[in-house]
């Protein structure tokens, strides 16, 4: 049975993949930061854990709870956008940009240190949620621009990491996951959050070496960084 952490599960497209991989009989670790969402997440039969990416002291307990054991898919969704969207060049306040830059860029940047043993151990995959908007080739708007520069950070990050990590035979990949109707997303977004999820499961199945490094829509067609 394979091992399926999620980070970010409480809801959206984290629940989702929860959701799925569970009923695929995965064992799946889900993790949530209000108590509350704990009840639902077993409900699916998955294992939880309460962590607030933006806590530190949260993360280094992470590495405890999972004790080195293998894993083989770890999916990091949890991200922030602001709102209202921006448009044009707004400067962003202090506490906007390190609120959407500290859980957008360095919380995965202090999760992935943590991960990389047990992903190592698996020779798994790594999924992070980016976005489109992080793509600077394809940018043709300066909506949600502290948004946009998180993302193409996160970008960056997963690069990184696919160097090293990619090195010991695990693939690590950047996700598009469509305009995805979430609380993120909207009602007005393009597509169901099933159908995004299913999407990337089906690429993230196929994923081998050649796949490691990549900006990928959950269609799996690969995008410009
Ligand atoms: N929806 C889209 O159209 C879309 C498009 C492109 C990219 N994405 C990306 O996909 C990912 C998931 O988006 P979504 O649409 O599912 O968003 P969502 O419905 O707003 O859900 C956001 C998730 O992130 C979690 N989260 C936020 N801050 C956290 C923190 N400090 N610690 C732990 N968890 C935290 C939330 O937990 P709580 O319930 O505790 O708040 C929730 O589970 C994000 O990274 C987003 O940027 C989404």
């Amino acid at each position: 049975m394979s091992t399926v952490l999620v980070i970010g599960a409480s809801r959206g497209i984290g629940f989702e993949f929860a959701r799925q991989y569970a009923d695929d009989g995965a064992r799946v670790i889900a993790t949530h930061r209000h108590p509350d969402d704990a009840g639902k997440l077993r409900a699916l039969g998955a294992k939880t854990i309460e962590l607030d990416v933006t806590d530190e002291t949260g993360i280094a307990a992470l590495a405890w709870h999972l004790d080195g054991e293998p894993v083989d898919l770890a999916i990091l969704s949890a991200g922030v956008s602001i709102r209202p969207r921006t448009e044009g060049l707004v400067a962003p306040t202090a506490s906007d940009f390190d609120f959407v830059m500290h859980t957008n860029v360095r919380a995965p940047m202090q999760l992935i240190p943590i991960l990389a043993p047990s992903l190592v151990q698996a020779k798994g995959k790594l999924a992070v949620l980016s976005s489109r908007m992080g793509s600077t080739a394809l940018m043709t708007s300066t909506g949600s621009w502290l948004y946009r520069a998180s993302k193409t950070a996160l970008n960056n990050v997963l690069k990184a990491a696919s160097i090293e990590l990619g090195a010991h035979g695990v693939v690590c990949m950047a996700f598009h996951p469509g305009w995805v109707r979430t609380d993120m997303g909207g009602p007005a977004a393009d597509i169901d959050v099933r159908d995004s999820v299913a999407g990337m499961r089906r690429v993230i199945a196929a994923a081998n070496a050649s796949h490691n490094g990549k900006f990928l829509n959950y269609t799996g067609e690969q995008l410009s960084w």
